[in-house]
């Protein structure tokens, strides 16, 4: 079956069988090896990706469903001026992720930051429960996350200047 939809932002045309998983797919047929297949449950979040802007498990993701939608790997949004922000707050504030997490984690908070704002730490709290990981202060990184809200507001408001 031929699935039409848009993969970091460029239109793809993919023979794929829709029962097929959208983490296999993304590793296998496209090399991107940034969607860790850990758990494969939906459980550890090492394989998240952003459908339509919002965050998912890649391995519950069936490619039926894939159909006519957008999907943003960490290979995408790694290379926005955001995600910079975000990763120098977090890193200046001590949050360093391992290479199990790193990356579901990062597009978790990318998009956290870019489509709910103001944020509180319930927020970020519920937001990120999908991503396992016992290792961070959860203090320290909501922290972090409200001085990325602010320092990429400070930044569009230069912009605007
Ligand atoms: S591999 Fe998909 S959530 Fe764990
Ligand atoms: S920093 Fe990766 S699991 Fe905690």
């Amino acid at each position: 079956m031929i699935i039409r939809f848009m993969l970091n932002n460029m239109k793809k045309n993919l023979d794929a069988d829709p029962a097929d998983k959208l983490s296999d797919v993304l590793r296998d047929d496209f090399g991107l090896q940034s969607v860790n297949s850990c758990c494969n449950t939906g459980r550890c979040g090492g394989c998240t990706v952003l459908k339509d802007n919002l965050p998912v498990p890649a391995c519950m993701v069936r490619m039926f469903s894939v159909r006519n939608s957008s999907i943003l790997t960490y290979e995408y949004i790694s290379t926005t001026k955001e995600f910079e922000t975000i990763t120098n707050v977090l890193e200046a504030m001590g949050c360093n992720f391992c290479d199990f997490c790193k990356h579901g984690k990062l597009i978790t908070i990318y998009s956290l930051i870019m489509n709910s704002v103001p944020l509180t730490e319930k927020e970020i709290y519920e937001a990120l429960s999908g991503n396992i990981c016992n290792c961070t202060d959860f203090q320290t990184l909501a922290g972090a996350i409200r001085l990325a809200v602010n320092s990429i507001k400070r930044g569009k408001r230069a912009e605007r200047k």
